[in-house]
């Protein structure tokens, strides 16, 4: 915005002057001799009334009803500079509106598709470019810019170190089926699923870093919670066991959270999330429960449920971990799955042979996996064997392996789903409203 300019969210500073803000026109009401209009600049909306009489007076009858007359006309989408005098306005949940004075017209808009009445979801999408601009989408994503916000916050004040891990890679640490393949000068390579394998280099380089950045899976399920690109936080920590990463894990969480009520208050708002239900989560211990036990509750409670029956050994579809985090009521932690149905990279338990040391932090309401965090295996033996196993190229993972060969410490961390916090901690159903541009099945445009 320009210096000669005002945004909507600092018109608080101005109240009884008289300003110019350049805006778009999200709708318009009234009738007779007055016009409402839903300004909106980027930062926030707010309403602007013109009263004929007020123009009339200024401008004289020619010229001031003229310029009425074009406001009452004013398409929606229309950029105008609007002129007016800042007014405090306890109706409004905003709390200001902008009694108008002059208007310009900037750009015209004319038909623009997303009216105020419903639209179908895949025709909103057809239009992300500009379903953007919508109040509830407009929130959305100044939830995410603060969830990001806050997380530099956090790791800088704690000493993490970003450590940007590579988008073009040779490996596939998450399992070779969600693979996007390219051809990289003749040589196959991937897009990352994971900065992970970077980020434990950076450890051992850094002591605690953490990554952050796009990561891809060709996920071929159309679901709520999947996208193909998605922006994953990776923290990373060298002589860190995993007890300490999940109390890291759990103060993070509980930090996005507060930074959201703190300076989304107004979004949140627009969203109509419940905010004594986040604070709750704030003030509660998040739950931990081993894979055992949480094996054992579904089977108990199955009878009374209509999710799919579950063995011991088989991995959480979207129902059972929907059950278990309603159980619960809180962030819940599913601690030590077994080694089978998890990466090849994990360490293994003292005394079961079957488990690993990890957990996933499942959101509560049904929001699912937020989080995927494990100890990662120390012993460069063990680790080799592994990548064999898993019918990973050796060739490839050598310098993983290397990181086992000199100075090999005991380390955790996790990922974070970046799309899928902003979806949990903004209550929305389905994640595709959680990144300005979704990549997902079916979807590459716009
Ligand atoms: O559980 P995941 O696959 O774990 C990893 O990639 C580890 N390498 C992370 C680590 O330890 N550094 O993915 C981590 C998180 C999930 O918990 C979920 O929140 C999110 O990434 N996620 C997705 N989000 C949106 N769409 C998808 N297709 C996702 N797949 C995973
Ligand atoms: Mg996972």
């Amino acid at each position: 915005m320009s210096k000669d300019l005002v945004s909507i969210i600092d018109v608080k500073k101005y109240v009884g002057k008289e300003v110019t803000i350049g805006a778009w026109v999200a709708n318009k009401s009234g009738k007779g001799k007055i016009a409402f209009l839903q300004l909106r600049d980027g930062t926030a909306f707010f309403q602007a009334v013109a009263f004929k009489p007020n123009f009339i007076d200024k401008f004289g009858q020619e010229e001031g009803l003229e310029k009425f007359n074009r406001i009452k006309k004013l398409n929606q989408e229309t950029s105008v500079l609007i002129k007016g005098i800042v007014k405090e306005d306890e109706r409004s949940k905003f709390g200001y509106e902008l009694d108008v004075t002059d208007l310009e017209i900037v750009g015209q808009s004319d038909d623009y598709p997303i009216t105020p009445k419903d639209h179908g979801t895949d025709f909103l999408m057809d239009h992300r470019h500009l379903w953007l601009r919508s109040r509830k989408q407009h929130a959305i994503i100044l939830i995410r810019n603060e969830i990001i916000r806050a997380t530099y916050e956090f790791f800088n004040s704690r000493g993490f170190v970003k450590v940007d891990s590579p988008i073009l890679t040779g490996s596939a640490p998450e399992g070779t089926t969600e693979l996007f393949e390219t051809d990289y000068f003749g040589q196959p390579a991937f897009l990352s699923q994971t900065g992970q394998l970077y980020a434990e280099a950076g450890a051992m380089a850094f002591g605690k870093v953490f990554t952050f950045g796009p990561t891809f899976r060709a996920e071929k399920s159309k679901t709520r919670r999947h996208l193909t690109e998605f922006w994953m936080i990776e923290p990373e920590m060298a002589f860190v066991h995993h007890e300490e990463s999940m109390d890291i894990q759990e103060a993070y969480i509980k930090f996005l959270l507060q930074a959201v009520l703190d300076n989304q208050a107004y979004a949140l708002e627009v969203l109509e999330r419940d905010k004594a239900l986040l604070q709750r989560y704030i003030d509660e211990p998040f739950k931990r429960v081993t894979y055992d036990d949480a094996i054992t509750l579904l089977q108990e409670k199955s009878a009374e449920n209509d999710y799919e029956p579950i063995a011991w050994g088989d991995d959480f579809g979207s129902p059972h971990e929907t059950f278990i985090s309603n159980y619960y009521g809180v962030p819940t932690f599913i601690i030590n799955y077994p080694k089978a149905i998890k990466a090849f990279y994990m360490k293994p338990h003292p005394t079961r042979d079957d488990l690993v040391i990890c957990a996933d932090l499942i959101a509560p309401e049904g929001y699912g996996e937020i989080i995927g965090g494990s100890e990662r295996a120390t012993d460069y033996d063990y680790l080799k064997a592994k990548v064999e196993e898993y019918g990973l190229s050796e060739e490839e993972y050598s310098w993983y392996l290397d990181l086992r060969k000199y100075g090999s410490v005991p380390h955790s961390g996790f990922g974070l789903g970046l799309e899928r916090v902003v979806t949990f901690i903004t209550g929305n159903e389905h994640i595709r409203e959680a990144i300005p541009f979704p990549r997902m099945l079916h979807r590459l445009k716009p």
